[in-house]
């Protein structure tokens, strides 16, 4: 197994192990709900968001206690948009990480609420205590996750996403990044908070993320075309039964892995500013974007 594999392995466990004990126990009368969220949650997800998440911090100096906390943080929004994402009201999907979708074991209103109440107890861990001392440095990492997650992130990518998006690779371009790009790049935002990092290094690493965002759909959606169904947890072929406007149905898969290497050495480009410091990440791209899951 290479160096990075390991890692994000070591990187999944000690989230999983964090989000079982963040997340509310499945008891009392509302056992349902809670219920339907660590269903969710607790499931056999990569767990890229929270790796980012822990690696950019290391490579500020950052103890892990703190990381795995705005890690699982990360990992609730990014769970709480499958949830939602699945519902019939949105993709209609009833396949999961490998499982059925919480609507399907549950219903579709406790999968509503177990989104809902997943997106709040991310924004609890960040507002919590333990995860920094200085209540201002908090405050910004809500701050951040709100912006990427709202209607100006993810929820308006989401949103473009539904309306569709015709023949038009600019909109589309568009479109990935704020529902997908904006997220990963918070993972990669929030540590820089916590080691206050100055404008200049944040500008770069920014840059790189939102790129390698924007690559990480383009993959999910190379996948979506011709990727293996077992594999991957989820249905393939989705898009295009549904008319979903994205680089593979507009493009073709061929011209639009094209794009996608160019889009990659993009992505590494931004790194050049951290010289070696930022070795691990570069392998990180390459190991990320070669996914088959
Ligand atoms: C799936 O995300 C949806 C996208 C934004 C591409 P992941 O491929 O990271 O899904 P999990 O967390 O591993 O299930
Ligand atoms: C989902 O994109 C992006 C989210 C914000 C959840 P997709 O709809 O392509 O994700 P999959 O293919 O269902 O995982
Ligand atoms: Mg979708
Ligand atoms: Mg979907
Ligand atoms: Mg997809």
């Amino acid at each position: 197994m290479s160096e990075v594999a390991r890692r994000i392995v070591e990187a999944a466990d000690l989230v999983t192990v964090a989000l079982d004990e963040l997340l509310a126990r499945a008891d009392g009368p509302e056992s349902q709900l809670t219920a339907a969220m660590r269903y969710a949650a607790l499931g056999p997800g990569k767990r890229l968001r929270p790796f980012f998440v822990i690696e950019t911090g290391r490579m500020f100096g950052l103890e892990d206690g703190p990381l795995l906390r705005v890690a699982c943080a990360v990992e609730c929004i990014h769970t709480y948009s499958l949830i939602h994402d699945d519902l019939p009201a949105m993709d209609d999907d009833d396949l999961r990480r490998g499982r059925p979708t919480v609507h399907k074991v549950y219903d579709e209103a406790t999968a509503i609420l177990a989104g809902d109440a997943l997106q709040a107890a991310a924004f609890e861990i960040l507002a919590h205590p333990d995860t920094h001392r200085d209540g201002g440095v908090r405050s910004e990492m809500v701050l951040r996750l709100a912006t990427a997650s709202g209607a100006r992130g993810m929820c308006g990518g989401q949103m473009i996403d539904l309306l569709g998006v015709r023949d038009d690779l600019g909109a589309v371009a568009r479109m990935q990044r704020l529902k997908t790009g904006a997220l990963i790049a918070c993972a990669f935002d929030l540590p820089l908070a916590m080691a206050h990092v100055g404008e200049a290094e944040r500008h770069s690493l920014m840059a790189f993320a939102q790129d390698l965002g924007l690559a990480y759909q383009i993959v999910d959606d190379l996948l979506d075309a011709e990727g293996d169904e077992t594999a991957m947890g989820k249905k393939a072929g989705k898009d295009a039964e549904r008319g979903k406007a994205n680089y593979v149905t507009i493009l073709g898969a061929s011209a639009a892995r094209e794009r996608l290497a160019l889009l990659i050495e993009q992505t590494k480009s931004h790194l050049e500013p951290f010289g070696p410091r930022a070795d691990f990440l570069r392998s990180s791209v390459d190991f990320v974007l070669e996914r088959r899951n």
